[in-house]
């Protein structure tokens, strides 16, 4: 029996402290949902309400591409072009990052997984780890509604805080409020690239809603809501999940 999960870390000035019960265990999450419905957003904000890592595979492949390796080299042409890299690549990342230490007590997945064939090797590989998932967290809006953000998305280029020019943007322009580091615009975050992704979604992602469902994992969230609102509804939905478990 591992120990169990304590809240930890500083409120956050947008965070409602509406504490999860001190005695929740594992919180092994992952978020859904197509690209620009927030899942970055609500990944950071959990990951600092409960203190475990916020697994971003975008951002791994994003960093691997920032120092040149060959994964990086071979992914790069796939995310340009706005489709998925292949599994094999991914697979491999996430099975030796969930044995990480600081992913023991709970993680927060975010993009991963986006085939079948990805869920079903994370379920054999956390199965093979006595872990199981506790909630798919879906994050629904519309394809306009994702245009409109993935336009206006703006990120540090150090430490890849997301930003928006109209919904969230910096204290000053073009500059990350933590770090002082230059804001960038992503290459995938062209309109060809954004409407290309969403039908890599709808085609190879979203079977994974009715997956999700049909273990009775998944729960479905407002995306097109302000960010605080839907970080809220994700808050006390995980409330619930430990009064489940004593049912
Ligand atoms: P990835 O980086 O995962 O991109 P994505 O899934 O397309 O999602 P995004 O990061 O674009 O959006 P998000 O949902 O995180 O939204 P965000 O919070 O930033 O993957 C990139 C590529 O890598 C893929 O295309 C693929 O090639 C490859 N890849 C990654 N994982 C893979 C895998 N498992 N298998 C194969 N290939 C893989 O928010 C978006 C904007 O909206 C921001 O500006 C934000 O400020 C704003 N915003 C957020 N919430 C709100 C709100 N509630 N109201 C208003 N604005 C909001
Ligand atoms: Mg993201």
């Amino acid at each position: 029996m591992r120990a169990p999960l304590a809240l930890r870390g500083k409120p956050a000035p947008w965070r409602n402290p509406s504490p999860l019960p001190p005695e929740l265990s594992e919180l092994n999450l992952i978020l859904l949902g197509p690209p620009g419905a927030g899942k970055g957003t609500q990944a950071d904000r959990l990951s600092e309400d409960f203190g475990m890592p916020h697994v971003s595979t975008g951002d791994m492949l994003r960093a691997q591409v920032a120092e040149g390796t060959e994964l990086g080299r071979e992914a790069k042409g796939y995310m340009d072009e706005g489709d998925l890299v292949p599994d094999e690549v991914i697979v491999g990342m996430i099975a030796d990052r969930l044995k990480d230490d600081d992913a023991r007590d709970g993680f927060l997945l975010d993009g991963f997984p986006r085939t079948r064939g990805q869920a079903d090797s994370l379920s054999q590989a956390l199965s093979e780890l006595d872990r199981r998932l506790v909630a798919a967290l879906l994050i629904e809006v519309s394809d306009d509604e994702v245009v409109r953000r993935l336009a206006g998305r703006r990120v540090c280029s150090k430490n890849g805080h997301t930003y928006h020019v109209e919904f969230d943007p910096p204290k000053h322009e073009g500059v990350c409020d933590q770090d002082g580091s230059r804001l960038i615009q992503r290459d995938d975050d062209r309109e060809e690239t954004i409407r290309k992704r969403l039908a890599v979604y709808d085609r190879q992602t979203s079977p994974l809603i009715d997956y999700y469902e049909t273990k009775g994992l998944l729960r479905r969230f407002d995306g097109t809501r302000a960010a605080d609102e839907v970080h809220d509804h994700i808050r006390a939905s995980l409330a619930t999940l430990r009064l489940e478990e004593q049912l």
